[in-house]
């Protein structure tokens, strides 16, 4: 199979509101709020890079230890499913889930290339321009890799999916199942599941729950790199509509919030204070003022942490068993190689 590079982008179905409408009613409803999946322009993004790299925040070094260790066994136990009627018992493909620079993957991409001659990987992420750098910056490194990019949100890139030949491994990184609220994670799962065959299997990298000292460490870093990205999401809406954010005027806080077994994002007002949106971008009719009282809080993200257990019945939820799990010595990190299970609830 010669390597090949194919890139195709799907137009959003499923659309999630624009930035303007999701501001307008995220600010609009108690508490106020604001979806985490605007954090990602360019400035955040490379704000989310440096996160990666600093010493409190474990989840990127502690994933790639499981990974650098593991990967071999994790990619045997995926391509070693028995084939069925369908599968035809051709190589194993990789298929992951917002790849952005594939870095983790390619110990994954690796350990199957040990295994096998050739692979077919197939990035889905939302960035268009990125995917297509990251996919030629890959094929350039390994000639018997073929790529298949999709830019895509997720389950628009599911309809598009390559047909199979044989078992595919799909791979959910870097705990970003966390940052979905339990039926958003639930549903996520269980549209993968709707795509697998009897032969496929699903790896996702989970973040377990730990003592509130390491977690909180992780999201109120020392050098203020996540108090950076978290009013990057003012910043951004001050950029691109004009708003009047005063961004000094705002504090970071990233409380673990035991019952909800989530880390909690939030901005709070250190005053009262109003701020305004121009009227073009409120849509017309005029600038829309809005109030904010001191100690008043813009929650911007979640990053729900698991027991195995929990997690386990999130799976069974969306018709998933974990087959097989690997953790690091201290428990922080897990990755779940996860089968399709029984009907889904
Ligand atoms: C992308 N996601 C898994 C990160 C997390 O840990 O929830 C985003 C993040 N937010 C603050 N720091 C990192």
């Amino acid at each position: 199979m010669p390597s090949t590079l194919r890139f195709m982008e799907a137009p959003p179905r499923h659309g999630e509101p624009a930035l303007p409408q999701a501001v307008f009613e995220g600010l609009s409803r108690r508490p106020r709020s604001l979806p985490c999946r605007f954090f990602y322009d360019e400035i955040g993004s490379a704000l989310f890079e440096r996160i990666c790299r600093l010493p409190e925040y474990y989840p990127t070094r502690t994933e790639r230890a499981l990974l650098e260790r593991y990967a071999d066994e994790i990619v045997d136990a995926a391509a070693a499913a028995p084939p069925t009627a369908t599968g035809f018992g051709g190589p194993l493909s990789l298929i992951e889930l917002g790849s952005g620079s594939s870095g983790k993957t390619r110990l994954l991409i690796e350990a199957a290339l040990r295994r096998q001659e050739w692979l077919h990987y197939v990035p889905i992420d939302i960035s268009g321009e990125f995917l297509k750098e990251s996919a030629q910056v890959l094929r350039a490194d390994y000639p018997d890799l073929s790529v298949t990019a999709l830019a895509a949100e997720y389950r628009d890139a599911l309809r598009l999916l390559p047909p199979a030949d044989g078992p595919r491994l799909f791979v959910f990184l870097g705990s970003n199942i966390g940052n979905f609220e339990a039926g958003a994670a639930v549903d996520l799962l269980r549209d993968l599941r709707g795509k697998m065959a009897a032969q496929d299997r699903l790896l996702v990298g989970v973040d377990l729950v730990k003592s509130r000292h390491v977690l909180e460490a992780a999201y109120n870093d020392a050098a203020g790199v996540t108090e950076a990205f978290n009013k990057n999401l003012l910043a951004r809406i001050n950029r691109e509509m004009g708003a009047d954010f005063d961004l000094d005027l705002w504090e970071h806080r990233a409380p673990w919030v035991e019952q909800a077994s989530r880390i909690e994002m939030w901005l709070v007002s250190r005053c009262d204070q109003v701020v305004t949106l121009p009227a073009q971008a409120a849509g017309g009719g005029g600038p829309r003022h809005f109030a904010f009282r001191r100690g008043e809080g813009i929650h911007t993200e979640n990053s729900h942490k698991y027991t195995p257990e929990a997690f386990g019945s999130l799976c069974r939820a969306a018709g998933l068993n974990i087959r097989r799990s690997w953790a690091d010595g201290r428990d922080w990190f897990g990755a779940f190689l996860l089968e399709p299970g029984g009907t889904t609830a």
